[in-house]
C-alpha cells in the first residue's frame, strides 16, 4: 500500500484521488490549463499489473444538471468514441501500460479547444466489474486578450468641479478568463478613494469571450495637466499571469485664470505714429477667459486676447487696462499698461520763401514738434551748414541764393525724420558766371550744344544771336531750350556750324542787362554732289572738294586751292622719290590708290585747324577706319 503511493508520488502527479478503496487506483491532475482552439491532454493514471479490462470517459456539464455523459468506452474488443456527440473527430485516447511498474495510462486528446470545453473530465477504469476506480480533471480554456485600447477625454477638466470627473477609458477585449484592469498615473497605481473612482463593466460577447471597460474617474488637480495616465491588464495564461499596458495620455487641465499680464507688441521700441501695435493680454488660467479692454477709460472691445492697434496716432497713447471675468469662481482679474505714440510734426520755417536785395541779412528759423528731443541741421547743394534751428545769412549776394534745406531728426527714433526746403533769392542784374560753353560735336548731324548760363532775380530772359563771322551777316538762331535752376536759368540752343560763327548770349532783367560772345569754328562741311555717301567705303586719305558749298570770301578759296595744288604737288615728288627708291610697290595696293575719283565724290570731311599753322589736315569722318584692301 505504501509502496503504491511513493510510487504515484515519484511519478510526479500533484493530486491523488482515490474514489475507492479498491484494487485499481486512478489518478488524474485536478486541472488541466489550455489555450482556446489548442490541444488539450488529460492523463488518466491507474495502477494494474496487467492493462485494464475497460475505460470509459465522461464529461460532467456544468452548472445545475451535474449529469454525466459518456464520450469514449474502451475494452479488449471495442474503441467506441459516441457519435453525435460535440467530442466526436475531436476526441482521441492514448493507451500505454509499463508492467514492472504496474502502472497503465489512458490520455485523453481533445483538439481545437472550445470554451464549452471548460468543464469536468472523469475517467473511469474497470478491471472486472466489481473492482473499478475514477478519476476528475477540470479542464480550464485560456484565451489572451486583445492589447488595451485607452482614450482621453476630448475637453478640457476642471478642477474647480466637487466630484471626480472622468478622465479615461480603457477597453480590453476578447479575455478568458476575466481579465483585470488596473489605473496608474504617472506609474502609480490609483486606489479607488474619495478622489479617485473606477467603474467596471464585463461584457459576455456571442462567443463567450469577455469584454472589460474600465473608466477612470478623478478629481483634477493642477498638477495633473503633466500627469501620465493608462491603464494595465493582467490576465491569466497557463501557467502564469500576463500583463499588458496600454499607451499612455495626458489631459487638459482647466483652471481658472487669477492673474492677467499685458504685453505690447513689437516690445522693448519706442512706438510712433503710423505705426501697428498689438496689445496682448495672457491669463493664467486655462483655457484663456475672455477679456475687456479699455483705453483712458473707455470701452474697446471684448472677448478677444489681443487688441490690434493700426496706425497709431499720439491719440492712441495712455493707459491701457484689460479685464478677466471668470464666471465660473466669479473672479475678476486686471493688468494695465501705458503707451506713448511718439511723434514729429512737419517742419515750419519762416520766413517760407525770400527775395533779398543784395547786401541784405536774413535769419530763417526751422521748428518740428515732437515728443522727443529733436536734432535740426541746416543744409545747402548737400552740405551740412549749420546744426541748429537758426540759420543766419548775411550780406546776400549771389551766392547766397539758392535751395536751402533744414532737416530734423530724432536721435532716439531715427525714423521719424522731416525735411524741408525753403527758395532764397537774390535780386540783382543777371551775372553770367562763365563764358559760353560748347559741348561735344555730334557726329551725326554735325552740330553743336551751346550753353550759357545766367544768374539773378527776378530770372533773366535770354537771347542768342548768331552770325557769321566772315560776312558779319546775322544766321538764324535755332530753337532755344532754357531751363531754370535754383538761382539761375541754363539756355542751350544746338548750332549747325557750317561757317565760323560768333555766337553771343544775352542775359536781362529789370535790373540790366548782360552779354557774352563766343567764337565758334566751323567744323563741318558737307558736299551736295551725290547722295549715295552710305554705300561708299572711304580710303583713308581723300582729296577734298574743289568748291566749299558756301560761297565765302573768294580769298579761301583760292588759299585752299593753292594749298591743295601745293599739297599735291608735294605728296607727288614724295611719291615719286619712293617709286624711285623702289620702296613703293607700283599700283598695287588700294591704300595708295587715292586718285580714284569715287573715293573723293561723297566724303564728308572735317576740318581741325590748328592755331599756328596754316596747314589744314583732312580727316575722313564717315568713312571705313580699317584699310579696305578688297
Ligand atoms: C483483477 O483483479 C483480480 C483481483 O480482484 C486480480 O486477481 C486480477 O489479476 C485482476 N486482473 C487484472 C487484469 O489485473
Ligand atoms: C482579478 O481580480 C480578482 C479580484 O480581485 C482576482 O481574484 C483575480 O485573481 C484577478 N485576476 C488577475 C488575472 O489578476
Ligand atoms: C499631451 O498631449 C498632447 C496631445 O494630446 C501632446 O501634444 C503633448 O505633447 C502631451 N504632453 C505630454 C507632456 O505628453
Ligand atoms: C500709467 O500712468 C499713470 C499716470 O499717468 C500712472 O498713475 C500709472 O501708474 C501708470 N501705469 C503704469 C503701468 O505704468
Ligand atoms: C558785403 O559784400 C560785399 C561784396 O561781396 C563787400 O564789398 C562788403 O564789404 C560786404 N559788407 C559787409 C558788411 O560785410
Ligand atoms: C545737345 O543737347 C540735346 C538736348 O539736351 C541732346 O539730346 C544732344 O545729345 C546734345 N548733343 C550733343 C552733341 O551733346
Ligand atoms: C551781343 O548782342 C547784343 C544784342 O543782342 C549786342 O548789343 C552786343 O553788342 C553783342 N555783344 C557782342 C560781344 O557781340
Ligand atoms: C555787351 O557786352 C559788351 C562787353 O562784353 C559791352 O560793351 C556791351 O555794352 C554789352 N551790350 C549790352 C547790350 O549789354
Amino acid at each position: 500500500m505504501a509502496l503504491r503511493y511513493i510510487a504515484l508520488l515519484i511519478a510526479g502527479l500533484s493530486v491523488l484521488t482515490c474514489k475507492t478503496w479498491a484494487i485499481v487506483d486512478v489518478s488524474m491532475e485536478d486541472r488541466v490549463d489550455v489555450f482556446l482552439k489548442g490541444q488539450a491532454e488529460i492523463p488518466c493514471i491507474y495502477t494494474l499489473k496487467e492493462p485494464a479490462k475497460m475505460i470509459v470517459w465522461f464529461t460532467k456539464w456544468p452548472g445545475r444538471d451535474q449529469s454525466r455523459r459518456r464520450i469514449y468506452y474502451y475494452d479488449d474488443q471495442n474503441e467506441i468514441i459516441e457519435e453525435g456527440s460535440e467530442y466526436a473527430g475531436r476526441i482521441k485516447v492514448t493507451h500505454s501500460h509499463e508492467p514492472q511498474n504496474a502502472r497503465g495510462s489512458a490520455i485523453l486528446i481533445i483538439d481545437n479547444v472550445q470554451l464549452s470545453d471548460q468543464r469536468e473530465f472523469i475517467c473511469t477504469v474497470l478491471n472486472v466489474s466489481t473492482d473499478s476506480a475514477e478519476g476528475h480533471t477540470r479542464l480550464q480554456i485560456f484565451n489572451s486578450p486583445s492589447l488595451p485600447v485607452i482614450e482621453g477625454m476630448h475637453t478640457g477638466i476642471s478642477v474647480t468641479v466637487e466630484e471626480p470627473s472622468k478622465v479615461a477609458h480603457c477597453k480590453v477585449d476578447d479575455g478568458y478568463p476575466r481579465p483585470n484592469i488596473t489605473w496608474y498615473k504617472d506609474r502609480f497605481p490609483l486606489q479607488q478613494s474619495d478622489e479617485v473612482k473606477t467603474m467596471e463593466s464585463v461584457t459576455t460577447k456571442p462567443n463567450s469571450l469577455l469584454t472589460v471597460d474600465s473608466e477612470l474617474y478623478i478629481k483634477v488637480k493642477r498638477t495633473d495637466e503633466d500627469a501620465l495616465f493608462y491603464c494595465e491588464v493582467k490576465y491569466f495564461v497557463p501557467g502564469g499571469v500576463r500583463m499588458t499596458e496600454s499607451k499612455k495620455i495626458n489631459i487638459t487641465v482647466y483652471y481658472p485664470t487669477t492673474e492677467v499680464t499685458m504685453s505690447v507688441n513689437p516690445p522693448d521700441r519706442l512706438i510712433k505714429e503710423g505705426d501697428t501695435v498689438e496689445i496682448r493680454c495672457e491669463g493664467n488660467g486655462k483655457p484663456q477667459p475672455f477679456f475687456d479692454f479699455t483705453h483712458n477709460g473707455n470701452e474697446l472691445s471684448s472677448n478677444e486676447e489681443m487688441l490690434l492697434l493700426e496706425n497709431v496716432k499720439r491719440s492712441s497713447s495712455g493707459t491701457y487696462v484689460c479685464q478677466s471675468i471668470d464666471f465660473d469662481t466669479n473672479t475678476v482679474a486686471e493688468d494695465s499698461i501705458n503707451m506713448t505714440v511718439h511723434y514729429l510734426d512737419h517742419i515750419v520755417v519762416t520766413p517760407e520763401e525770400t527775395v533779398l536785395d543784395q547786401g541784405e541779412d536774413l535769419t530763417l528759423t526751422c521748428n518740428a514738434l515732437s515728443s522727443l528731443p529733436t536734432q535740426t541741421a541746416w543744409y545747402k547743394d548737400g552740405m551740412r551748414l549749420v546744426e541748429r534751428h537758426v540759420l543766419e545769412l548775411n550780406n546776400a549776394s549771389y551766392d547766397t541764393a539758392g535751395m536751402y534745406m533744414c532737416e530734423v531728426t530724432v536721435p532716439s527714433l531715427p525714423e521719424l525724420r522731416e525735411q524741408k526746403s525753403v527758395q532764397i533769392s537774390v535780386r540783382g542784374k543777371p551775372k553770367i558766371t562763365e563764358e559760353i560753353a560748347v559741348g561735344p560735336v555730334n557726329m551725326a548731324d554735325r552740330s553743336v550744344n551751346l550753353t550759357c548760363y545766367a544768374e539773378g532775380y527776378p530770372f533773366p530772359t535770354i537771347t542768342w544771336t548768331l552770325s557769321d563771322q566772315w560776312t558779319g551777316q546775322p544766321v538764324p538762331v535755332p530753337e532755344v531750350e532754357n531751363q531754370k535752376t535754383d538761382t539761375g536759368v541754363l539756355s542751350m540752343i544746338s548750332v549747325r556750324a557750317v561757317s565760323k560763327l560768333t555766337a553771343n548770349c544775352s542775359a536781362a532783367n529789370e535790373f540790366g542787362t548782360v552779354n557774352v560772345s563766343r567764337k565758334i569754328e566751323a567744323f563741318a562741311r558737307v558736299t551736295t554732289t551725290t547722295t549715295q555717301a552710305t554705300s561708299t567705303k572711304g580710303t583713308g586719305l581723300t582729296i577734298p572738294p574743289k568748291q566749299p558749298r558756301t560761297g565765302g570770301g573768294s580769298g579761301v578759296i583760292i588759299a585752299v586751292i593753292i594749298i591743295c595744288l601745293l599739297l599735291i604737288a608735294i605728296l607727288g615728288s614724295v611719291l615719286y622719290f619712293l617709286y624711285k627708291k623702289g620702296k613703293l610697290p607700283c599700283g598695287r595696293s588700294g591704300k595708295q590708290d587715292f586718285t580714284k575719283e569715287k573715293a573723293s565724290k561723297d566724303d564728308i570731311v572735317m576740318e581741325m585747324k590748328s592755331g599756328k599753322s596754316e596747314e589744314a589736315v583732312l580727316l575722313q569722318v564717315n568713312g571705313d577706319k580699317t584699310s579696305p584692301t578688297e
